[in-house]
């Protein structure tokens, strides 16, 4: 099948079977054109939470399929490929984190929305990247606050908010990877570009940006802003809807520090700015997923009903 053909068919195949196609900013350009909705974290789980959909394909990550399971019980939630991972949720083992949350008693736990549903089960309010200041500030400025598993953006709450919250030392390996350097010799080569940077940054590449924000809010100041170049330091993924969205401006790919880049496909790729985990998304595979209708994301019940508390909470503090 041609790529078009493919595209065709997998829309045909979501109108006779009820499905929606959901697809995070990450994934594949073709991925994200196909789907019914984009978005980032946040609104991806506020569109599981309100759809009247039988079956959610959830093109992005594990923890993202997980999140649309657990709100969405009565639903078949498929994943195109079942093994797309992420790094920064698996820096954060569910065990380990309790241990940690027991050796701090009395603080409120917070865990960015990219962990496993076992760790969101020990966490008491969920963020994303788009609301975890919001959060963090509707508490009572003396709560003492775990947060984790992002070291980077947890930082980057504590710096804007003035909190002291307890940080666990997670890390997502294609943001904390970005190069100082390289984004500096790109602005003295764009002199009037603007740097667009994901708080899961590390803070030197932070302090150079002119926005801060989640995917969808990079992509809103991107749209909005007068200026017409941007360095944007975030999952590559992002460019295409921002090309799309703003056709007449230039989005250039902010560089990685070669020296952090570790696996030899990467090398191979110098497309070192993408998560390879949402590349695992293809269309075929969201051909394959929604003909067959598996692999099928579950959680374990007990888990489950630990961890849509958390997520609930920040569903009712979003809105
Ligand atoms: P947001 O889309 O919420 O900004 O998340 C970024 C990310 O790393 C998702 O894996
Ligand atoms: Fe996880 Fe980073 Fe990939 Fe997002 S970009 S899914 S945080 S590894």
């Amino acid at each position: 099948m041609s790529t078009t053909e493919l595209k065709e068919a997998i829309r045909k195949m979501a109108r006779e079977k009820n499905a929606v196609i959901m697809a995070h900013y990450y994934v594949d350009g073709h991925v994200q054109d196909i789907a019914d909705f984009i978005g980032d974290s946040l609104a991806l789980a506020q569109q599981a939470a309100k759809t009247d959909a039988d079956i959610i394909v959830l093109c992005g990550v594990h923890f993202m399929g997980e999140t649309a399971a657990i709100l969405c019980p009565d639903k078949k939630v498929l994943v195109p490929d079942s093994s797309a991972t992420c790094s920064l949720a698996e820096s954060c083992p569910a065990d380990e984190f309790a241990k940690f949350v027991a050796q701090h008693p009395g603080h409120t736990v917070i865990s960015y929305v990219n962990t496993t549903a076992a760790t969101k089960a020990v966490t008491d309010i969920v963020v994303t990247s788009s609301n975890a200041r919001q959060i963090v500030e509707s508490l009572p400025k003396d709560t003492p606050i775990i947060f984790g598993p992002d070291q980077n953006l947890g930082n980057y709450i504590n710096a804007i908010t003035g909190r002291q919250m307890v940080l666990w030392n997670g890390a997502c390996h294609v943001h904390a990877r970005f190069s100082v350097e390289k984004i500096l010799a790109l602005k003295a080569e764009y002199p009037n570009a603007k740097v667009l940077v994901h708080p899961e940054c590390k803070g030197t590449v932070v302090k150079l940006a002119d926005n801060v924000g989640s995917t969808a809010g990079l992509l809103k100041f991107a749209i909005e802003d007068e200026a017409t170049e941007f360095i944007v330091a975030t999952e590559s993924g992002i460019l295409h809807e921002m090309q799309k969205k703003a056709p007449q401006k230039t989005f250039i790919p902010a560089p990685p520090d070669e020296a952090l880049v570790e696996t030899p496909e990467e090398k191979r790729s110098c497309a070192c700015n993408e998560c390879e985990y949402m590349k695992l998304v293809t269309l075929e595979k969201v051909y394959r997923c929604l003909r067959d209708e598996q692999p099928v994301v579950t959680v374990d019940s007990e888990i489950a009903a630990k961890a849509i508390k958390p997520i609930e909470r920040m569903l009712e503090l979003s809105k």
